[in-house]
């Protein structure tokens, strides 16, 4: 970890590693716990970036650790607890990072790192079943943790993925079917992009396949009415200086605009390859939804860079000091579903932003509001991690932010909707206090961002910057 007088509040919430707590009731910091706010959340986030003297080489490399938040009549209780996968039991017992990862070569020389699989870091989302709650990680298998205790079971093959076929970190629940929908990239010089419908208790019960070529970054796809919809980044992996251990994965990667970004269409029936075409170069990490419009052309809305220096920023996210400026906007691509063309492909706001989420009533279909996070009025995109978060009405155009106040770094905000309006209701987010050394779980009423918090909770330990997020309503 750099230390500098330039490193940002942020940075102290990675400085060590974080601390697991027991079942724990949180204190009350101000106001109350809203009285219809039952049920659980779930959130997933790399938690550990150092052993000893080693430092991972980004972000995504920290082992994941889940924190549960109960709300319940008594209060509210909080569990954290890291996925015991293999690879992390197995540094445990080292005391050492041993395995290559997203973003490092394993230790020691390299021709001991021939072929050596990448450690299951199982620490960028959750999907909560209803018998188990699933730690997700793009590149291999999800992790089986207990609802209620966190203790982890194992890996799980959703009783049917096989060996080498990754469950990746964005599975779409079809809020009309409940069915799962994800997908998961083999590699290999050709590489294969799985498709998976699974049934609401997670069971997989249609899996297609396609073949790219090379070896892309495909992160998140895009729900939207009948159809499922990925916008493949003009980036790919050299793979050879990976296999021989020589570079990471992230390190191997290269931006490719001449490729442009393959759009590919697939039918949710039965997985099937609609269209595909090409548009511009861009990368994207995250879809905020998608919807087939009234002229049934599929409207898709995500957080478009430039290009991949993203990646970049997020590597040194883990140094404790960022430099690579980095900003992602929200765009709406509307593209007809038969021919792949682009109908329209335009930003809709100019704030820097990151992790849009929609109600989950109105995945895959039309939606008015986006909430994602943003910065705080006058932060450059790059030197600080986001610090406020909002509401983007996509009718008016206008975006309300909250005001977290100096040094305040809140994760994705998750909506609990309300009976008669699902877009609106508590917006739940995890914030990393850099005054006090101290995160808290916040309250908004996601119609009234600009008031302060209607609860805010002690944590017993800093919960580091986390990814993604769920509710599991009571
Ligand atoms: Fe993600």
């Amino acid at each position: 970890m750099i230390t500098s007088s330039k490193q940002k509040a942020w940075s102290k919430a990675i400085a060590t590693p974080a601390t697991e707590f027991d079942s724990t009731f949180l204190s009350i910091i101000e106001g109350e716990i809203p009285t219809d706010l039952r049920g659980t959340l779930y959130r997933n986030g790399p938690a550990r970036l150092s052993r000893g003297q080693q430092q991972v080489g980004h972000w995504f490399d920290g082992d994941g650790a889940i924190l549960k938040v109960d709300f319940t009549d008594s209060g509210a209780t909080g569990m954290y607890r890291y996925v015991q996968t293999q690879g992390y039991s197995n540094e445990q017992k080292e005391d050492a990072f041993i395995y290559p990862n997203y973003g490092m070569t394993a230790a020691g020389a390299f021709w001991n790192n021939w072929f050596k699989p990448l450690k299951n870091a199982a620490n960028t989302s959750v999907l909560a079943l209803p018998d188990r709650l699933l730690a997700l990680w793009e590149g291999g298998k999800p992790h089986a943790l207990d609802l209620n205790t966190l203790a982890t079971i194992g890996t799980d093959t959703l009783s049917g993925l096989e060996k080498k076929q990754p469950f990746s970190a964005h599975p779409k629940v079809d809020p009309v079917t409940g069915k799962i929908f994800n997908h998961g990239v083999s590699g290999g010089a050709n590489s294969t992009l799985n498709l998976y419908r699974c049934d609401s208790t997670g069971k997989l019960e249609q899996q297609n396949s396609h073949t790219l070529s090379g070896l892309p970054l495909i992160h998140d796809f895009c729900f939207a009415g009948e159809y499922l919809v990925f916008l493949v980044s003009p980036v790919r992996a050299n793979l050879m200086p990976v296999a021989l251990g020589q570079k990471s994965y992230s390190d191997s990667l290269e931006w490719k605009p001449e490729l442009g970004t393959e759009i590919l269409i697939f039918a949710k029936d039965d997985l099937s390859l609609v269209s595909q075409g090409k548009t511009d170069p861009w990368f994207q990490w995250h879809f905020a939804n998608g919807y087939v419009n009234n002229e049934g052309n599929i409207v898709t809305e995500f957080t478009r860079f430039e290009n991949l220096d993203t990646n970049q920023y997020l590597k040194e996210v883990a140094s404790g000091y960022t430099e690579t400026p980095s900003k992602g906007t929200l765009w709406s691509l509307t593209i007809h579903p038969q021919t792949a063309e682009v109908i329209n492909n335009k930003q809709i706001s100019d704030a820097a932003g990151e992790f849009p989420l929609v109600a989950p009533s109105k995945i895959g279909q039309d939606w008015r509001y986006t909430y994602l996070n943003v910065h705080r009025y006058g932060v450059k995109p790059g030197q600080e991690l986001f610090n406020a978060i909002a509401c983007f009405d996509r009718y008016t155009g206008n975006m309300a932010i909250t005001d977290m106040g100096d040094n305040c770094y809140p994760s994705e905000p998750i909506l609990v909707s309300r009976q008669d309006d699902s877009e609106h209701g508590w917006l739940i987010t995890v914030v990393f206090d850099g005054n006090t050394d101290r995160s808290e779980v916040r309250i908004y009423q996601s119609d009234r961002l600009f008031e302060l918090p209607v609860c805010r909770l002690a944590l017993p330990s800093v919960i580091p910057h986390s990814f993604h997020g769920t509710w599991r309503q009571k």
